[in-house]
């Protein structure tokens, strides 16, 4: 397991994180922890209540419904956030589908991480928006 330091200068190698100062990054780093998962292992249940938010340290998921992929994420990447937004269960599966690392945050501390660091909501705001392109897109393709 890393220490805190070390978390923390993995995590400000993430653009996700870059915008966060020395200090915030390594309050984040003794916040959260790093989870792995191998290749078919889940990760998220559709349906289940959320309790945390995943960044995609290395490795790749797909976020599933049923049968259908909605979308394969990779490092740099996140996906939780939608329930721990509107607090509702869990929207889709997500099931890692290569030897996969994550930073895992309690929603607790993502909270405290979106409201102390409006640049981080701004960034994801950026990524959400790309993902209700994409599937507006599949709508009509
Ligand atoms: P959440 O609903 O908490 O848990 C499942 C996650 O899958 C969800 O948060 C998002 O992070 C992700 N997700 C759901 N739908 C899509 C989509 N269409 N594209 C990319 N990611 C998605």
């Amino acid at each position: 397991m890393a220490t805190v330091s070390e978390a923390a200068a993995m995590l400000g190698s993430v653009p996700f994180f870059a915008s966060l100062d020395g200090k915030r990054r390594k309050a984040l780093a003794s916040d959260g922890k790093e989870l792995s998962y191998k290749s078919g292992d889940p990760v998220v249940g559709e349906g289940a209540s959320g309790v945390g938010f995943y960044l995609i340290l290395d490795g790749k998921v797909e976020v599933r419904k049923g049968d259908r992929v909605l979308a394969t994420l990779g490092k740099g990447e996140f996906f939780g956030e939608m329930s721990l937004i509107d607090d509702q269960p869990r929207s889709a599966d997500v099931i890692a589908v290569t030897s996969t690392r994550c930073w895992a945050l309690s929603s607790w501390s993502f909270n405290a991480l979106v409201k102390t660091n409006p640049e981080i909501a701004l960034v994801m705001l950026k990524d959400l928006v790309k993902r209700l392109r994409a599937a507006d897109n599949s709508l009509i393709g």
